[in-house]
């Protein structure tokens, strides 16, 4: 280790050019690796991939090669069993992992940053590290879609009053709500898909921000690490992070979408609605009223979707004044990265079992289906049907919805005559299309809650999910 004045300049970053060691409270300021120890294993799958590309052009020789990578192996081995100690002079796990290896190596170790700068190669890291996890959080979101449809079979018989403006509006299968999420769901997924592929550019060889004078081959070290292109300027990908902030974008319109459904079954499981009953393990009590029993892994999902979209917040307000290219600013985007996947992550485990585990409140919700004229919009159509115009019948309706509403009765329980008082060609055909039943069963444009539609959106899935 380079020593000055008796000082030991543990940092192995500390060139000659210093000759006083870094004050403690500086030390403690900028270390990074309190909470990039999480690319360790990402850092050693970089650095083997830079080693034998640097042996492939005669930059290392094959067997300090083979030494660099077993000992790389080695550390990573130890970090992962914990047998590994982080100190905060030596900054970041970059460094710590560097260190390991010249301290067991000597100048074979020395020779591992030949031709690569720690800016792309925490870059590099974190494209690594992210890339891993989109494919983790893909996988969980096909477990949520799994569970929703795994409810459909045996909800197809519920129906659902179907809500705008948190107004009882139309009456809509519970597999139609189910599935609803699966779209959301998949257009997350596509989301991940586009980002990824952002994600998956090679930095590496870009080196501090200018590439560098030595023989490097940086198209062989990307296909090493499966990194489909190779950043073409290197004053650029040194520093870019808008692949952080994609997948930060990407993780906030699922937390926005996770938390849209738990506000809406933390609604559901009210006395109030009584539509579903949310599965014990996933509630908890009150230590003060006993008869309580609260939706709180539900309020979670929704409270903490605010942690999710406050990162993207706090990363685009931290890229957005950076002159090119690197800037120490961007070591502060591994905490509200991480902090997105880790929530976001959390989120998605509770979510598949609590929606596998919950039940619908079957006899609640019919014994209120009546309630709110869900059969008015159909009705309508009804007339339009018998050539009335749209606005015309809008207005007639809305009329006798007035009538009903004012005698406290359903539409269905208007005698005749007063339908053919406000439109005299009515007959008594017209209660056919009245009552929830026979309102799903008009449905029949592509998409809507048609059973049939539904069932063939719900053959689509299956298949599409197996
Ligand atoms: N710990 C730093 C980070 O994570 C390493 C960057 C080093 N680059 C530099 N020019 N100081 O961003």
């Amino acid at each position: 280790m380079p020593s000055v004045e008796g000082v030991c300049l543990a940092s192995p970053s500390r060139s000659g050019v210093f000759n006083k060691a870094t004050d403690r409270r500086v030390e403690r300021f900028t270390e990074s690796v309190s909470f990039d120890h999480r690319l360790y294993a990402h850092d050693v799958q970089g650095s083997i991939a830079h080693a034998q590309m640097l042996a492939k052009v005669g930059l290392l020789s094959e067997d300090e090669c083979r030494r660099i990578c077993q000992t790389l192996i080695d550390i990573r081995d130890e970090i992962a069993a914990g047998n590994f100690e982080l100190r905060t002079e030596l900054e970041d796990i970059h460094m710590h992992i560097e260190q390991a290896l010249i301290d067991r190596l000597g100048d074979a170790g020395r020779k591992l940053h030949t031709g690569r700068s720690r800016n792309d190669q925490v870059s590099t890291d974190l494209r690594l590290w992210v890339r891993d996890s989109l494919d983790r959080v893909d996988s969980r979101l096909v477990e949520l879609q799994k569970a929703f449809v795994g409810r459909c079979d045996g909800d197809l018989d519920v129906i659902l009053p179907g809500y705008t403006h948190l107004q009882r509006a139309q009456p809509v299968l519970a597999p139609h709500y189910w599935l609803a999420y699966c779209e959301k769901l998949e257009r997350d997924r596509g989301r991940i898909r586009d980002c990824r592929r952002r994600v998956n550019v090679s930095s590496l060889g870009a080196a501090a921000l200018a590439g560098t004078s030595l023989p490097i081959d940086r198209h062989d070290v990307a296909q090493r690490l499966g990194f489909e292109e190779v950043g073409a300027n290197s004053l650029d990908i040194s520093s870019d992070r808008d692949f952080v902030l994609e997948a930060a974008f990407t993780l906030s319109v699922i937390a926005a979408h996770l938390s849209t459904w738990a506000e809406e079954w933390i609604l559901w499981s009210t006395t109030e609605f009584n539509f579903l009953k949310l599965p014990q393990e996933f509630c908890t009590g009150s230590s003060i009223m006993p008869q309580k029993i609260n939706p709180d892994v539900l309020e979670l999902t929704r409270g903490k979707s605010a942690r999710v979209i406050g990162n993207l917040q706090a990363l685009l307000v931290l890229v957005k004044g950076l002159p090119l290219a690197y800037n120490r600013d961007l070591q502060e985007d591994k905490e509200a990265i991480f902090d997105s996947f880790d929530t976001v992550e959390l989120c998605l485990e509770l979510a598949a079992p609590l929606v596998a585990g919950a039940s619908l409140n079957r006899e609640g919700i019919a014994a209120k289906l009546d309630k709110g004229h869900l059969d008015a919009t159909t009705l309508m159509e009804y007339l339009i049907g018998r050539g009335i115009p749209q606005r015309s019948a809008h207005h007639l309706i809305g009329d006798l919805v007035r009538q009903a509403t004012e005698k406290g009765i359903r539409l269905a329980d208007l005698p005749l005559t007063d339908f053919q008082a406000a439109e005299p060609s009515l007959d008594k055909t017209v209660f056919e299309c009245l009552g929830v039943d026979n309102v799903v069963a008009a449905f029949r444009s592509y998409g809507s809650t048609a059973p049939a539609e539904v069932r063939k959106q719900l053959e689509i899935w299956k298949k599409k999910l197996n």
